[in-house]
């Protein structure tokens, strides 16, 4: 397949995503925009000297600056906008169904309630599904550096909520803060039927990714690139289909791979996992989905055939219902037939 063939397959192919920060698709012209309106003052002068920043190392790196980012967001409709926003980049990528992370306590430390948060986010989605056909579930993040009471905290305001949030998910600064800081949280928020998942084996060990599965019972892991390193892991992850949410340019910027090239993608599914694609914090990481699609497809010379299975994947791992599942599945396979 040429550049521009495969371009044009990754953008019409119908796909999902499931691993987005909404906090990390703010792009630097809206942050400015709402700092103005909300008279925050930011420390760069314009949107390209805040780019410019946006030059990381590491996780931690990268998280003070989208915490700083995320911190001129101060009312309802600033969270309306911030999601809307992302849901035009939605349509505009052929995405038919998203499931985003919020991270309540970024905003709720700062004295904004979890109420402005998730009205804003909840109605922007509801929009979405109104006037643009774009189907969506909402996931809560316990931010993990912060202590189990934070997180217990947490919950309990999400519980009036319950009917908006399908499921809590577990993310931030991830060395030294393993799941099982978190097995209490989580078993609380599974008796309240929340569905869960965590981030893990991002920069952290493989042992992190057992203890997700073993003690906060996760449907997915968000990443779980260092699976690789335990063969014993990487069988029972594929004996139980237990998805992981890839993230290549997340990982590409963040340094936990040094080139495109040399991700494990392939191995992952060589080795019989269900993978999927996601764009993590497009904002911050240079590409929304197609671009994650593009760049790593481009990589490593993945086919049509392994484009369509990443698809595919992206709809059977999803929170959707069986039969919203399936036709959305059919819809991949027929352009799939078609292309
Ligand atoms: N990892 C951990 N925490 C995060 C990330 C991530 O990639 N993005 C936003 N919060
Ligand atoms: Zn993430």
């Amino acid at each position: 397949m040429n550049p521009i063939q495969l371009e044009s397959f990754i953008k019409g192919i119908p796909k999902a995503e499931l691993h987005l920060h909404i906090e990390g698709t703010f792009e630097p012209e809206l942050m400015f925009e709402i700092a103005r309106r909300n008279q925050i003052s930011i420390p760069y002068q314009s949107v390209e000297e805040l780019k410019k920043a946006y030059n990381f190392n590491n996780l931690q790196e990268f998280l003070d600056i989208y915490y700083a980012g995320a911190s001129v967001l101060l009312h309802e409709q600033d969270f309306y906008d911030l999601t809307w926003a992302y849901l035009i980049k939605v349509q505009e990528q052929n995405l038919i169904h998203t499931e985003i992370f919020f991270d309540p306590q970024t905003h709720t430390d700062r004295g904004v309630s979890f109420d402005t948060v998730i009205q804003g986010i909840h109605t922007a989605l509801e929009d979405g599904h109104k006037k643009l056909g774009i189907s969506s579930r909402i996931i809560m993040c316990f931010l993990r550096h912060l202590d189990e009471s934070a997180a217990f905290e947490t919950l309990e305001q999400a519980l009036p909520y319950k009917k908006w949030i399908i499921g809590v998910g577990l993310d931030s600064s991830e060395m030294g803060h393993p799941p099982s800081k978190f097995e209490r949280v989580f078993s609380k928020a599974i008796a309240n039927g929340f569905i869960s998942v965590a981030h893990a084996g991002e920069e952290g060990p493989a042992e992190y990714v057992w203890e997700a599965i073993n003690l906060l019972k996760v449907s997915r892991i968000d990443h779980g690139n260092r699976s690789i390193d335990d063969k014993q892991l990487i069988k029972h992850i594929a004996e139980k289909q237990i998805p992981l949410t890839v993230c290549p340019l997340s990982n590409l910027e963040l340094k936990v791979v040094d080139d495109l090239k040399d991700h494990p993608l392939l191995q992952l599914m060589d080795s019989g996992l269900m993978v999927t694609l996601n764009s993590d914090d497009p904002a911050y990481f240079g590409g929304y989905m197609n671009e994650n699609y593009i760049e790593i497809a481009s990589a490593l010379n993945l086919s049509k055939k392994q484009i369509t299975e990443l698809a595919k994947n992206s709809f059977i791992s999803s929170f959707l219902l069986d039969d919203e599942k399936e036709q959305m599945i059919q819809k991949v396979e027929t352009f799939y037939q078609n292309n």
